[in-house]
């Protein structure tokens, strides 16, 4: 194996902190345990469950719509795709192969695959077309070895979300082509799932990945889920086994707790992010250096800079000369865009953040 480096992870942890206004993070405002009506006590510290801790699998079953079996708990989103990856690419199932990944997309996940072997090449999804998925598109670029299609939903960086039809499209794919698709949805829950369906719905290959970093504003618990096939899911299990061999049970413990209040949660969450995107939209809308695709909702957006700036130098020009993070598009493979992540800015520093962001896309020398 070989770990070349998570590169877009690498300058987030580099860049958290260094500007007072920061539009680089894409979680959202954290929720605290009194919030979620819990006490120190409340929180399990021991479990008797060898595959993941049995009240959090239960809840997420339930309120996901799946099996308990179908569940697995990893640590973060991050931990489950890492997992999900080995468990596709196993080389004593015929592994590693070949990935694709969308383009412009969150690098991470293309990163996270190579370590394993495979041959990683990636589809566009294109600012024309709102950042939807070509299909014909991916199809072409199928190869008889292509194992894993890795896409997001909602679409980081752009916050696009897919259209039922094009997750339709994606089962059919993964079923006539015997591949298996993972949908990292960690923003999904912005949008309601009737408008916007999680890949498991569609069954066979189809594998979601979710979390509680974003809308669940729970990201230090480190807690994600991977909804799959039961057979699927057990072999992330003994891929654990050689990781930490389980999650935090404390950890576990209150991410179950949030699951009970989901929908105080989701609530809580659209309630945060509706009003941000709205000023996000307004500013985007009345400046005419910039254009984006409109993200239905959520909490990131990908507008285009309308001048030839090259978007790495602008980012750190913007840091060190108006005390404002933004994440250059380059990081998610799309120069010309910066990345703005509105989850954890109050209104007055989210307003203050967009004039300094108008001010320096001015002010920056070509
Ligand atoms: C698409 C996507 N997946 C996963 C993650 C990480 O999620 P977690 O904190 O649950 O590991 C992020 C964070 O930015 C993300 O944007």
């Amino acid at each position: 194996m070989r770990f070349d480096g998570v590169h877009y992870l690498r300058w987030a942890k580099e860049h958290q902190g260094r500007a007072r206004y920061s539009l680089t993070c894409s979680n959202m405002r954290p929720v605290t345990l009194a919030e979620l009506g819990l006490g120190l006590d409340d929180v399990a510290i021991a479990s008797g469950d060898p595959d993941g801790y049995g009240p959090l699998k239960a809840v997420a079953a339930e309120q996901f719509g799946v099996a308990p079996e179908e569940v697995f708990i990893g640590a973060g989103a991050t931990g489950c795709n890492f997992v999900a990856f080995a468990a596709a690419l196993d080389e004593a199932d015929g592994g590693p192969g070949h990935v694709l990944c969308e383009t412009p997309g969150y690098t991470c996940l293309d990163d996270a695959v190579r370590p394993f072997g495979a041959a990683v090449e990636t589809f566009t999804r294109t600012y024309d077309s709102g950042f939807a998925i070509d299909c014909d598109d991916l199809r072409r670029r199928l190869r008889p070895d292509t194992r894993l299609v890795v896409v997001t939903n909602l679409h980081n960086p752009s916050g696009a979300a897919l259209r039922p039809a094009e997750l339709a499209e994606l089962a059919a794919i993964a079923e006539t082509h015997g591949c298996r698709v993972v949908v990292d949805e960690v923003y999904k829950d912005f949008v309601a799932e009737s408008a916007n369906p999680m890949a498991r719905r569609y069954g066979g290959r189809m594998t979601s990945v979710t979390g509680l970093s974003k809308v669940y504003g729970l990201s230090g618990l480190r807690v994600g889920l991977l909804f799959a096939d039961a057979a699927f899911v057990r072999r992330c299990y003994r891929i654990v086994d050689y990781l930490a061999g389980s999650n935090s049970v404390p950890g576990d413990a209150i991410a179950a707790a949030a699951l009970r209040r989901r929908d105080w949660l989701v609530e809580r969450a659209r309630r945060i992010a509706a009003p941000a995107l709205a000023h996000v939209r307004a500013h985007v809308e009345a400046d005419d250096l910039l254009e984006w695709a409109e993200p239905p909702a959520g909490i990131i957006a990908f507008p285009r800079i309308r001048r030839p700036l090259n978007t790495l130098v602008l980012a750190d020009f913007l840091e060190r000369e108006y005390d404002l993070g933004v994440t250059p598009g380059d990081l998610f493979g799309l120069p010309g865009h910066v990345r703005l992540g509105f989850g954890l800015a109050s209104p007055e520093d989210l307003e203050e953040a967009l004039r300094r962001f108008r001010d320096g896309i001015r002010s920056m020398p070509e």
